[in-house]
Parts: structure tokens; sequence; C-alpha cells
């Protein structure tokens, strides 16, 4: 079955959900899978991880995608453009999700890279957490197809399928940079996991972190705040790359970061 995803990203591009291929232009991407072995300490059912096939496949991550006539661009302006395809899957009564990340400080300071994610296809579940002092704060977003969010810095972050559709989402970032797994996968994922119980999604604390952590909603950014129109591609914003820079330089964005972090 080919899902094409031409209109959320502007480009000739169709996700495969037979041989699990992203292809553009005719090509299949370089693709990168994630197995449950890699994130064994990220579940919640530990007993469930210990039957299953450690090389089973949850999702696909294809990266540094552009238009040719953009590639000098994203090159120059230190920015990737990445898809990442999670296909609908239970990790025991868990939901599946990406295995989570922290993002490294801007050499001399003490700020991290920020994140732009839209979904493209499906629905998903975006966790956010920061460290407040001893205390945790978490945040959760419901983003349908066509929502944005922006992990704003200094946030850890995890993207969970809760539906049983493929959920494809696309992120720009600063792409030089390596994601910090070793927190996450020390503190045996963020604060909460999303369980599927008798049908209803419900949040769990992790019982292996210590700090005390709020768990609040908070909505997608309004697409107006980058110059975008409802649903359009944040691909796009390569074509004015300053729009972008809240992703390199966040320190020269503290007001625009107020404005995402009230947005509940
Ligand atoms: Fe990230």
């Amino acid at each position: 079955m080919k899902m094409f995803i031409e209109k959320i990203t502007g480009m000739d591009i169709y996700y495969d959900n037979t041989t699990k291929d992203l292809v553009f232009n005719e090509k299949p991407l370089k693709k990168s899978i994630r197995t449950i072995e890699e994130m064994k300490n990220v579940i919640s059912n530990k007993d469930w991880y210990n039957q299953v096939n450690p090389k089973r496949k949850m999702y696909y991550m294809f990266r540094d995608i552009s238009k040719p006539k953009d590639k000098t661009t994203t090159e120059e302006t230190n920015l990737r453009y990445d898809i990442t395809v999670i296909p609908p899957d239970l990790m025991g009564d868990e939901y599946v999700k990406t295995q989570g990340h922290a993002h490294p400080f801007i050499p001399g300071t003490k700020t991290t890279y920020s994140e732009i994610y839209q979904v493209l296809n499906g629905h998903a579940l975006f966790i956010l957490e920061t460290k407040d002092g001893k205390d945790t704060k978490t945040s959760y977003i419901y983003a349908k197809e066509g929502d944005i969010i922006i992990v704003p810095p200094n946030h850890s972050h995890v993207t969970i399928n809760p539906t049983d559709d493929i959920l494809i989402i696309a992120n720009w970032v600063e792409r030089n940079f390596t994601s910090d797994y070793k927190p996450i996968l020390k503190n045996n994922g963020l604060s909460y996991y999303l369980l599927k119980k008798d049908g209803d999604r419900v949040f769990i604390k992790n019982p292996h972190t210590k700090c005390h952590s709020e768990l609040t909603e908070m909505k997608p950014i309004n697409p107006e705040l980058l110059g975008l129109k409802k649903d359009e591609s944040i691909y796009n914003l390569i074509k004015a790359p300053e729009h972008l820079e809240f992703l390199t330089r966040p320190n020269d964005f503290k007001d625009f970061f107020k404005k995402v972090t009230e947005n509940k």
C-alpha cells in the first residue's frame, strides 16, 4: 500500500507500507530502523520485552531530505528535514513510541537546540519534558495531520502513535548535532508512559523517576506564528530560512519560545 504525502510535504514522495520505504522522486531514501532491542530501557512492560524478538522493527527514520534546488540552502543554514514513520503497534499494553532523546547544548551556552515537527499522516501524541529546579515539568500535545509542534530548548521529547493508523511525522532540526539518548535510557523513559487500558488511553507515572512531575496538556502551535497558513507544509519554511533560525539560535528568540510554551 502506497501512502502519498505530496500535499503536506510539497514533494513527490510516498511511503510504501509493503517495503517500509519512503520513495522520493521514484527512488527509495536511505532508511534507519529502530528495533525493540534499542528501546529495551524505555519500555514500561519489561516482561513483555522478554517474550518478543529483540530484532522486531518499531519505526523508520529517513534523514536529510530536500528538493535538489534547496540542498545548498539546507547545508549553508545548518538545517535538516527528516521524516519518521511509526506504524501502529503495542509494546505489551504501551503504545508504540520513539526512543526519546534530549538535544545537546549550543557551545558556550546552557541552552539546547530546539526542533519543529509536523504530522504528515495519522495522529501523534508528543511528550515534552524539562527540568524546573528539582522538579520536572511534563507536557503532552495531541496532534493531527497538518498540526505543528515545537520542542523548545532544554526539553527532552518522545513521540507516540496512539492510534491504529500509520503515523508519519516530519521535522526540521540543526543538522550537525547528535541527539543525547543517555538521560532517557538511564531514567527508563520520560516521567510518563501512555498505555492502552480497555481501549482507552491512560497515562501512568514512570516508577523509575524520582522527581515530582506535573503533567499538563498543551496545544499545537498556530501556524501563523511561523508565517504559515493552516495545513501548509513546514518544508516551505526553507524558502525563507530566517524563519527557521529559532532552531539554530534559540537564545535570540526568547519571546517566540514564551509564546510556544504558554500555548495551553
Ligand atoms: Fe529531537
